[in-house]
């Protein structure tokens, strides 16, 4: 794992080597479980179609196996299929992805995931192969475009058509499933390269191919146990930063309203934290719980996000489960357990109106109190579908009166009373 850090951690605080040590020994995570997790997370977009990713990396590793890979390029190829979509947080842009065999602009969120994996120093070696994996094998310029790279990115590429034709025909028959792989084919040269094109057959020639795609339990247990090896290499700390950062952009990138918000939101509760009297390691962890709150964002459709009008009961409900999907998906990654629960609990008011489970009093803890106001305070300062974003005054009296109904802890409201611009500029900056 790089050692690098990122400019984007510029503005987080430095540790003395001893309590850096600490930090890290103690926010070990699993690599395997941190990767099959984003994938998770990515299927999100797919709003009811959670397991395109990890469709994807079972494909794309069995194509590898066939071709005699060494086990260290089958786990490549594998966490590139696991997280080629990550520069699609959109569900419009996402639904066009698998509308058609062919998809026209399909370059863009190429670029983006392919910015997006560059930015963490775990999976940069990937980079290439999401980037080309909706190029045409025949349009591919070998003179810039490594072709081994373009190979295994292409690989990619036919395992994201077939994913995507089987959902369109999920209880296909053999024969059926034959007859998809022979549509593919029929583009050997064309959109796929012909050596990648033979691999599928004789891949999807086995009956063994298929059990992963037609049954979930198979599709995980492969993944988790055989397909994937590293299982005992770890992220440290520096690693879960920067892909907690990472993949805060590609919430806050879901809307044009909520850009930065979970960057700002982990600024002003670290802050807050801090003030608070929380120890170096927790006000690290409040960070982290900052960058991630809003996860389960990535699967409320965009047009309910975008909504200028009053949400119907419908709309609300989709919007506020958001809090307990980002704690789904956050508590299967060993370690973040304590992280997840806070996330769980960002939209809960102390005297019980929060959602989505309406605890109350000390049922919403510390921490989890620290997320609630840094959310409010950064939100209300942001620009929004339904209003534009408030002054300072504006806001902060609006949290008083939180404070007066006990939706908010007050001791803790004191913190951003008593330095307010400090806390404005942490939320907007
Ligand atoms: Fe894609
Ligand atoms: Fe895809
Ligand atoms: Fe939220």
């Amino acid at each position: 794992m790089a050692e690098q850090t990122l400019s984007v951690f510029s503005s987080f605080k430095l540790h003395s080597d001893k309590d850096y040590y600490q930090l890290m020994k103690s926010m070990q995570i699993n690599r395997r479980e941190a990767t099959l997790v984003l994938s998770e997370l990515l299927g999100y977009v797919g709003i009811d179609d959670f397991y395109h990713g990890h469709r994807v990396g079972y494909i794309v590793w069995r194509l590898a196996h066939e071709l005699g890979y060494s086990s260290e390029l089958q786990q490549e190829l594998i966490e590139a299929g696991l997280l080629h979509d990550v520069g699609v947080s959109s569900t419009v842009a996402h639904s066009l992805l698998t509308a058609t065999m062919d998809v026209p602009n399909a370059v863009q969120h190429c670029m983006t995931g392919e910015a997006i994996i560059r930015s963490i120093p775990a999976y940069a070696h990937l980079a290439l192969m999401v980037r080309y994996h909706h190029d045409h094998w025949q349009q591919i310029d070998f003179e810039q475009v490594d072709p081994q790279q373009a190979f295994y990115s292409n690989l990619i590429f036919l395992a994201d058509r077939l994913d995507v034709l089987m959902a369109h025909n999920p209880s296909a028959t053999q024969s059926e499933q034959e007859w998809l792989v022979e549509r593919l084919a029929e583009q050997s040269g064309l959109m796929f390269a012909p050596e990648g094109v033979e691999v599928l057959r004789l891949a999807t020639s086995k009956r063994l191919f298929w059990a992963g795609l037609e049954s979930r339990v198979v599709l995980n247990e492969c993944l988790k146990n055989e397909a994937v090896q590293y299982g005992d290499s770890t992220l440290d700390f520096t690693g879960l930063m920067q892909i907690a950062t990472t993949f805060s952009h590609v919430v806050d990138a879901k809307s044009h309203f909520t850009h930065e918000h979970s960057q700002f939101t982990a600024q002003v509760a670290s802050l807050l934290a801090e003030k608070a009297g929380f120890n170096e390691q927790k006000v690290e962890m409040i960070q982290i719980a900052g960058l991630f709150h809003d996860i389960g964002k990535l699967r409320v459709p965009d047009e309910i996000l975008d909504k200028t009008e009053v949400l119907n009961t419908d709309e609300r409900k989709k919007i506020e489960f958001h809090s307990e999907d980002s704690w789904h998906i956050l508590k299967n990654m060993g370690g973040l357990e304590e992280i997840a629960e806070w996330a769980r609990m960002h939209h809960e008011k102390l005297n019980g109106t929060g959602y989505p489970r309406g605890l109350s009093g000390d049922e919403v803890v510390t921490e989890a109190r620290v997320l609630v106001i840094a959310d409010i305070f950064q939100a209300l300062l942001q620009n929004r579908p339904y209003r534009p974003p408030m002054e300072l005054d504006h806001a902060m009296k609006i949290m008083r009166g939180m404070v007066s109904r006990e939706e908010i802890d007050e001791e803790l409201f004191a913190h951003i009373e008593n330095h307010h611009d400090e806390f404005h500029a942490a939320a907007t900056s």
